[in-house]
């Protein structure tokens, strides 16, 4: 799906098997790392990322027949909620590319608030992207 790769920093695209394969190792390890399912149908993907100092990085999709429907606020806000009861006080950061004003309003939602600006380096894209940054504290 280029729409959903574009606009993450560590998906490839095209997607190979091998990808997959990384992915799932790093899923493994990974306790905050979820998968959306809609009647047993993998539609999308929550995780936080531990970024070792003391804060998470929240990244998520959503299969692009299933945008707009309120999934990616639903899973996201339930991760937050399940992290912040299993680890007590939670910091959590986000990069938002700026031309992607849809995952803006979904972190606007989530209760996160704007502090400033940043460069990811996109897998997808093989390029550095101009990204919002974005905090939320529970
Ligand atoms: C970003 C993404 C996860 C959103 O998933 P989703 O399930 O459609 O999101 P939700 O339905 O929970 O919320 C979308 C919000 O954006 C709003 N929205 C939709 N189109 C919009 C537009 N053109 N401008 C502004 N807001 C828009 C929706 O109305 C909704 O807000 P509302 O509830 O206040 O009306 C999905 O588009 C996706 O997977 N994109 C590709 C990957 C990606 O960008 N991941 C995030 C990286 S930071």
């Amino acid at each position: 799906m280029p729409e959903v790769a574009k606009n993450l920093s560590r998906v490839p695209h095209p997607y190979t098997l091998s990808d997959a394969e990384d992915w799932l190792a790093v899923v493994k390890e990974n306790p905050f790392n979820l998968s959306i399912f809609l009647n047993d149908e993998l539609i999308g993907g929550v995780s936080l990322s531990d970024r070792r100092d003391n804060s998470y990085e929240l990244g998520y999709w959503v299969g692009v027949d299933y945008w707009g429907q309120g999934f990616a606020t639903e899973a996201a806000s339930g991760l937050l909620n399940v992290a912040h009861s299993q680890i007590g006080s939670l910091v959590v950061v986000a990069n938002v590319y700026k031309e992607n004003v849809v995952s803006a309003q979904v972190l606007r939602k989530l209760g996160f608030t704007p502090t400033g600006e940043d460069e990811v380096f996109s897998l997808s894209r093989q390029a550095r992207v101009p990204t919002f940054t974005y905090r939320y504290e529970a």
